[in-house]
């Protein structure tokens, strides 16, 4: 049905003659085109217009001609859908105004009938799935239950998440209440989206990294994992966790299709713990594609040939960032393209 399934693909382990490329956080702020959308409407309006999301979600792919395109949304959906206000200040960042941080705040959080509460979302996928005409798969997404967590009680950006790990392990029983309805929802969410057609889902625990390996077992994995086993027979799953390498062993032994990398595990090491066999997703330092273009490619030649081009899908480490020349993000996708298998080391 999809014109170009090397994601799918190299999702299913397929052997390929180049990997597929995408980049996490690839609709946004480094393109003028997003920029001319986003000084009209607000962030929220972006989210919920189709006309307007879809339109963002294709725009880096009819520049660039990636491989799959991500939708255009926000991971702060769930905690808005959830009756926990959520505002996106401008140069700020997300700003919960009444976060959660008592046993009777989380009594408080509602599992929502995600169906009528998040349809905009839904329509956004349809109107996508009409505009990228089946020439490459799309991705859904939703932040861990850890990740979501973090915002709901910090109530803004952090870079410990000192006050959600307080909640954490000073009221444990509330703090598990929570993260099993934010799982709940998200369940029920990701379902939807892939009835509405999204054709694989990638699940971000951007701040798993926060944590002890034990705490992440606790607090991140194991809801992680009831996604994965829910979501498993509808649509393939990708698992990224920022700074969560110490966890690779167990995340591979899960029905996770794949597992995303950043860029402090070398991809030697991410096969090593993760036995060689599930496919992995990353791991480009973000800030790399400040690089001269040449130097970009020589880069990602070197990634491929280490993370090896079957089982493997290229990434950046995260997010890209704002401040990235057009050409440079051109370079690291074109790089993609033009590999080839006489670039491996005779
Ligand atoms: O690839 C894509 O661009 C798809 C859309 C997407 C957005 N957010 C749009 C967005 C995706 C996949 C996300 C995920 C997301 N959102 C994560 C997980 C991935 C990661 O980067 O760790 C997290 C932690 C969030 C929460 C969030 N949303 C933050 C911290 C911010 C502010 C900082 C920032 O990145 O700008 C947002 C706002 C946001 N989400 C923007 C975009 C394009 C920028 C604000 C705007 O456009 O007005």
């Amino acid at each position: 049905m999809i014109k170009n399934d090397l994601f799918l693909r190299a999702l299913k382990g397929e052997t390929v003659n180049r990997p597929p490329v995408w980049m996490m956080r690839q609709a946004g702020r480094y393109l003028p085109e997003f920029i001319a959308i986003r000084e009209k409407y607000d962030f929220f309006t972006r989210c919920r217009t189709p006309e307007l999301a879809s339109e963002i979600t294709v725009q880096p792919i009819r520049r660039y001609g990636m491989d799959a395109a991500i939708l255009f949304s926000d991971i702060l959906v769930i905690p808005q859908a959830m009756n926990i206000e959520v505002q996106m200040k401008p140069n700020f960042g997300p700003y919960l105004p009444n976060p959660v941080r008592t046993q009777k705040d989380v009594d408080n959080v509602i599992v929502p009938d995600v169906k009528v509460e998040l349809d905009y979302v839904y329509q956004a996928i349809k109107a996508t799935k009409e505009l990228l005409n089946d020439d490459i798969p799309l991705i859904g997404f939703a932040g861990s239950p850890w990740t979501i967590l973090c915002y709901c009680v910090q109530g803004q950006g952090s870079k410990t998440f000192d006050k959600a790990k307080e909640f954490c392990f000073t009221n444990p029983i509330a703090a598990h209440q929570l993260l099993q309805k934010i799982t709940d929802t998200t369940i029920a969410y990701l379902k939807e989206k892939v009835k509405a057609g999204v054709n694989a889902v990638q699940v971000f625990d951007s701040w798993g990294g926060m944590l002890s390996p034990v705490d992440y077992q606790e607090f991140s994995w194991q809801y992680i994992n009831q996604i994965i086993e829910a979501l498993k027979d509808d649509a393939p799953v990708i698992a990224f966790g920022k700074g969560c390498w110490f966890a690779l062993g167990d995340m591979a032994k899960s029905n996770a299709s794949a597992l995303g990398v950043d860029w402090t595990c070398s991809p030697r090491n991410a096969r090593y713990l993760t036995g060689g066999n599930i496919t992995l997703q990353g791991n480009f330092d973000p800030s790399r594609l400040l690089s001269p273009p040449s130097e970009i490619k020589k880069m990602v030649h070197q990634m491929i040939n280490d993370f090896g081009k079957d089982k493997y899908i290229v990434n950046l480490g995260h997010g890209i960032l704002p401040n990235i020349p057009l050409d440079h993000a051109k370079a690291f996708i074109d790089a993609v393209k033009e590999y080839s298998p006489s670039y491996l080391p005779k």
